[in-house]
């Protein structure tokens, strides 16, 4: 028996070895943790279980016969974090440079059968150098097992993907289809194709980390949710953020103890709007004040300022928070911001998680780029998240709500459950002057100025919306916690389905 468990131990530590200490001295050299250290960093102490540290490639070309590492650049299993299950895949660079064979694709595809069937979210931490070139058309058939998966599995459970290294060609698109995506800045990148062939296609020179590193990939594209100086930082805040989340689509998201008085008033909120209606404020401020211990979790802070989304709690519980920002663009709708809102009110929507929306929108952006662009889609995207979303869904006018922005963040049309305004909150079809200008096209500039005065008068209020009961409610800015903890604490009990379909038609 003595000789059975050494050799067992043997081959255990052999595997543990991945591609050998010189291969983990040179990933470590490049500032990257391997594939098992980040496991070890991620999940809680001693709680990975580990499959298929055996396996082994079946390739015989290139003489790979003789060259089986076990485990074949992937370490797979389960653990918990903050003593939640979590599957988790980890390529591992040191053995051949954690490219994905017809094995390692399996091995993959298992722990993500055993996630959707027993309800627990798939962490995926990528390092690879794409399809294993010695194995062709078997790796590509991996890869496309992974991505049906991937397909199968949202909705279902959270998925989330840490990119820690190289990520090309077709080997994206399972990231892409994850929940969350997070970046490691200069050790990782993503791309299609890679600046070589795009020299050769376009005769564009650009470098690697300009293509698709992380900076690009938070700020320009919008691809990736957030981008963190190393290894370390970006595991914790993966443990971070999958707190927030449920394990699957038949489970709530965990209730937390808090330490913060529902009641809470906050004057300073009285005094948040500007006087000026064009001056901007932090929607920031209030979504700190708003939540719990003022922890506000963002998503994709570097792209579309103009939206800001993330998750908060309230009493202990998720709910996820879009809130147009006054600080940037004003605030308005445009083609990134929708996108970035209506994929975020959906993930919340498919894991119920209640919705609250903060509102001062002047509308859509107009121009040329932006029609060209399609903003009739994608801002219908938005619309349509939210019209078809079943969670508690809670809304505060803050300042201006206008046009069909209005309707589209969240409003009462659009079976918002309870729709607040600020006393400071204009609900209109647009700006005073913007209307007037048009109404009586043709007067003098002091007869403008008097008009529009009357105008806003008449409409830059909530009462017009709230004697419609479109607005259910104005409440005093200060007491915004306590009617908010209160409106999502009477709908915990929501219970709202969707006529049948197949599915839907968003706009894509
Ligand atoms: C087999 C690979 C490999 C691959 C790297 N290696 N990529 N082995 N298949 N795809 C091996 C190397 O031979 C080397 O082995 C070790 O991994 C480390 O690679 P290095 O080149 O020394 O590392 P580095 O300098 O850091 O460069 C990393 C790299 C480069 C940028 C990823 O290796 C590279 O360009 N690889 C090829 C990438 C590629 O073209 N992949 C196919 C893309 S097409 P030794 O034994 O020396 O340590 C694709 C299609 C997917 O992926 C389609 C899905 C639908």
């Amino acid at each position: 028996m003595k000789d059975h468990i050494e050799a067992l131990e043997a081959k255990r530590s052999e595997s543990q070895l991945g591609g050998g200490q010189a291969r983990i001295d040179a990933q470590h050299a490049k500032g990257k943790l391997t594939a098992r250290e980040r496991i070890e960093l991620l999940l809680d102490h001693d709680s990975f279980e580990e499959f298929d540290a055996f396996v082994t490639h079946r390739a015989v070309d290139f003489g790979m016969q003789d060259n089986l590492p076990m485990g074949d650049g992937v370490v797979t299993g389960w653990g918990t974090i903050n003593g939640r299950m979590v599957y988790v895949f980890s390529q591992d660079f040191t053995v051949f440079g954690g490219s994905l064979s017809e094995t390692h694709a399996q091995k993959i595809c298992k722990i993500m059968d055993m996630a959707i069937q027993n309800g627990a979210p798939v962490i995926g931490i990528n390092d690879s150098g794409g399809a294993r070139i010695q194995e062709g058309v078997a790796s590509l058939a991996g890869y496309a097992d992974v991505f049906q998966r991937n397909i199968m599995a949202s909705g279902v459970v959270p998925q989330i993907s840490l990119i820690m290294g190289p990520c090309a060609g077709g080997a994206v698109y399972s990231p892409a289809m994850t929940d969350f995506i997070f970046m490691v800045r200069d050790t990782s990148y993503m791309f299609v194709t890679g600046p070589d062939v795009v020299k050769t296609v376009t005769n564009e020179v650009v470098t690697a980390e300009e293509l698709g590193g992380a900076t690009t990939h938070t700020k320009k594209s919008g691809v990736v949710d957030g981008a963190f100086d190393n290894d370390v930082e970006a595991i914790a805040e993966c443990r971070r953020l999958f707190d927030f989340l449920p394990l699957n689509n038949r489970e709530k998201a965990p209730t937390r103890p808090f330490f913060d008085d529902v009641k809470r008033v906050e004057d300073s909120l009285d005094t948040l709007i500007p006087v000026n209606a064009n001056t901007p404020y932090d929607m920031k401020e209030l979504i700190h004040k708003l939540a719990d211990e003022g922890d506000f979790y963002e998503i994709q802070a570097d792209y579309a300022g103009n939206i800001l989304i993330g998750f908060i709690r309230l009493e202990g519980q998720t709910v996820g928070v879009v809130a147009n920002q006054p600080m940037v663009l004003a605030g308005v709708l445009d083609i990134d911001s929708s996108r970035k809102a209506a994929r975020f009110v959906r993930f919340c929507d498919a894991f119920e998680i209640p919705i609250l929306t903060l509102v001062d929108v002047p509308g859509f952006l107009p121009g040329t780029s932006q029609e060209y662009g399609g903003v009739i889609k994608h801002g219908a995207k938005l619309l349509f998240a939210y019209g078809e979303a079943t969670v508690p869904k809670v809304t505060v006018i803050t300042r201006k709500a206008y046009g069909g922005a209005y309707d589209v963040m969240a409003s009462k049309h659009l079976r918002g459950d309870f729709n607040y305004a600020w006393p400071t909150a204009e609900i209109a079809v647009m700006g005073a002057k913007g209307a007037v200008e048009i109404i009586y096209r043709g007067r003098s500039p002091e007869e403008i100025v008097e008009l529009t005065k009357e105008y806003e008068d008449r409409f830059a209020n909530p009462f017009v919306a709230a004697s419609k009961g479109f607005v259910d409610e104005v409440i005093m800015p200060r007491s915004t916690r306590r009617r908010v903890c209160r409106a999502f604490a009477s709908l915990r009990g929501k219970q709202q389905q969707n006529p049948w379909k197949k599915h839907d038609n968003i706009p894509l």
